[in-house]
């Protein structure tokens, strides 16, 4: 009789914060968590094990337990990377940028990558979007987007590891860069399904975002605590 399919986290934390200016953003703190520390706990007593992808020159802090690796240039040489250290037969990608991870979007994914073989957490788009004319400063009102139907993609993303480790070599050999992994699933045709995510796993990207992460681990952590 076998087991139930090992399954790792494995996190891409290697991007070096450009966009917010304070230093690889998974280092920062978020009342008194780092955002990578965030991460790692609500995945941990998910899976396996945990590995997270670093930039170079970095080590784990101590009291982070997981195995740790050197990223690579891009958030997809990362997920490589880890792709090609661990041996298990699931995988949960997760952006370490995404500190607030409900555990029931993290089984909803699990869930439905057992199904599919591949998912993803999602968000169904509320705003209007419309695509800004570049050309001008500001932008004017370009091409509109009916909302109905969008999706916007967050994290985790669940797979088989040897079909994202496919989609990934088949996206080096076709010199394809992508900001997420299910959309590398996607491109070889294959179903991925989008999981209802959560509004409080945005990422962080600017420093408003910072803003919003920070009041919103004093909310998170007392609610933790009750
Ligand atoms: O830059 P962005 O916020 O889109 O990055 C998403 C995630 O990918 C972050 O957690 C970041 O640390 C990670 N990343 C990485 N290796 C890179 C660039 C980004 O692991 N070279």
């Amino acid at each position: 009789m076998s087991g139930p399919a090992k399954t790792a986290a494995l996190i891409p934390a290697a991007g070096l914060g450009t966009r917010l200016g304070q230093g690889p953003k998974a280092f920062l703190d978020l009342n008194g968590l780092t955002l990578l520390a965030r991460s790692v706990t609500a995945l941990a007593p998910h899976v396996d094990e945990v590995v997270v992808a670093l930039p170079q020159g970095y080590a784990l802090p101590e009291n982070i337990r997981a195995r740790a690796i050197t990223g690579g240039a891009t958030r997809q040489a990362s997920v490589l990377a880890l792709l090609r250290v661990t041996d298990a037969e699931v995988v949960l990608i997760h952006d370490a940028a995404r500190p607030f991870l409900p555990p029931e979007v993290i089984a909803g994914v699990r869930r439905a990558a057992a199904e599919t073989g591949a998912a993803t957490a999602a968000l169904s788009v509320a705003d209007t979007l419309v695509r800004g004319q570049s050309q001008a400063s500001p932008p004017l009102w370009g091409e509109l987007t009916l909302r109905e139907g969008l999706w916007a993609v967050q994290t985790p993303q669940g797979f088989r590891r040897e079909l994202l480790l496919a989609a990934h070599l088949e996206a080096e050999r076709d010199g394809i860069q992508a900001t997420d992994d299910a959309g590398l699933v996607a491109r070889l045709g294959l179903p991925v399904a989008l999981v209802p995510g959560d509004a409080r796993l945005f990422k962080v990207t600017t420093p408003g975002d910072l803003i919003l992460a920070r009041a919103l681990a004093h909310l998170w952590d007392a609610e933790d605590a009750s």
